[in-house]
């Protein structure tokens, strides 16, 4: 009687799941536990064979393999994993220990549920899957992106290079020449010529300083310098209609100021690529461009067309990553600075592109 007072005690502390079969096993006890786990009541349980009770849910092959054991070899099962989808209890993973006691007069079976914890290893090692799928498209497309920028940095050294040599150069050669011819004729007393000759000097020098200042305002445009969002803009502009044949239309307020540099260079860069994009895949020649502050200090910026459009989902995570680094360029730059970026497109519904910076107008 004392001996079933404490199995009935620690049968009501215990945090598991466990049931006291005679050698017929029929259940003679079971833990409070394992009524809450399973659904079910003492009046349910107590004196029913075990594979009769909760439905039969329990005549499960394995579990019947285990028993057998445990009753004709072994006397105890131990951390014997059973998966089962009980019709009542929905999927399980549980963990068997069975002990025969009292010369197989009764035999134990501990069950623990470890299905949460299953699945919640299940779920970590999903995301770390897709976490590692994340970072290797990001590698990937960082790598493309570096590449993309080192092969566009040598097209512009070669640029300036091709300038120097061919148009600078190739002037200042026959300025020299012009002038060695000069210093001859000097020589010989014919002075004749020299207003004519001074005036195709000035022609050449003429050139090539127009040469420099276009290089220079290239590689640096002076427009840059301004804070006004509206001059860089309108400078923007007018290069994408004068180069691109994309008639833009602009709406913003005068007076947005940017006082940082790299916020202001940034922001041409995008647009600039927003508005490349627009011409290389949406097939219209209208765009777009809609400013307006947000809050105190922010800047909300929209770039519209009613062109092609794209499916966004695709184009975001293409497999063609060392192909498509415009967006994912775009992204990243807003990203370093803090801020948002969206797009809304879908196929024939054209693009906007808006971009939200939320400190671009303080100082
Ligand atoms: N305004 C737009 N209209 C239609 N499709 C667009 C537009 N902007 C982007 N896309 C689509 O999204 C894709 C990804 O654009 P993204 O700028 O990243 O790459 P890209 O322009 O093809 O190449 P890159 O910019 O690297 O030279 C494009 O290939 C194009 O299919
Ligand atoms: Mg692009």
């Amino acid at each position: 009687m004392e001996e079933k007072n404490y199995s009935e005690m620690l049968l009501e502390v215990i945090h598991e799941g466990v049931l006291i079969l005679d050698q017929d096993l029929r259940i003679q006890m079971a833990s409070k536990f394992y009524y809450q786990s399973f659904y079910t009541t003492p009046e349910e349980t107590i004196g029913k064979f075990l594979f009769d009770v909760s439905n039969r849910q329990w005549d499960i092959p394995e579990l019947r393999i285990a028993l057998s054991n445990v009753l004709q070899n072994d006397n105890q099962v131990r951390n014997y994993e059973i998966k089962h989808n009980f019709k009542e209890f929905g999927y399980r993973v549980m963990i068997f220990n069975i002990s025969s006691v009292s010369a197989k007069q009764l035999i134990i079976v501990a069950i623990e549920d470890i299905t949460g914890y299953k699945t919640a290893i299940e779920q970590i090692k999903e995301l770390n899957n897709t976490l590692e799928g994340k970072i290797e498209e990001r590698t990937s497309k960082l790598r493309s992106l570096a590449a993309k920028l080192t092969m566009s940095e040598q097209e512009e050294r070669k640029r300036i290079s091709d300038i120097l040599h061919e148009d600078l150069q190739q002037i200042l050669v026959a300025i020299q020449m012009k002038l060695n011819l000069i210093e001859w004729d000097y020589e010989k007393g014919k002075t004749k010529n020299f207003l004519k000759q001074i005036k195709v000097l000035r022609e050449y020098t003429d050139s090539a300083i127009d040469k420099t200042r276009n290089l220079s305002s290239d590689l640096s445009p002076e427009i840059t310098k301004s804070k006004n969002i509206k001059d860089l803009l309108e400078w923007l502009v007018a290069w994408f209609e004068h180069r691109h044949n994309l008639n833009i239309t602009l709406n913003t307020e005068s007076d947005l100021q940017i006082p940082d540099k790299e916020i202001r260079l940034t922001l041409v860069h995008i647009i600039r690529e927003l508005l490349f994009n627009i011409v290389k895949h949406a097939d219209t020649d209208q765009a777009v461009i809609d400013v307006s502050r947000k809050d105190l200090h922010g800047i909300k910026l929209a770039v519209i067309d009613k062109g092609n459009g794209f499916d966004v989902e695709k184009a975001v995570s293409h497999t063609d990553v060392a192909k498509k680094i415009g967006l994912f360029n775009v992204e990243e730059r807003l990203n370093y600075l803090g801020g948002d970026f969206e797009i809304e497109s879908a196929p024939g519904k054209g693009t906007r592109v808006t971009i939200t910076l939320m400190r671009a107008l303080t100082d």
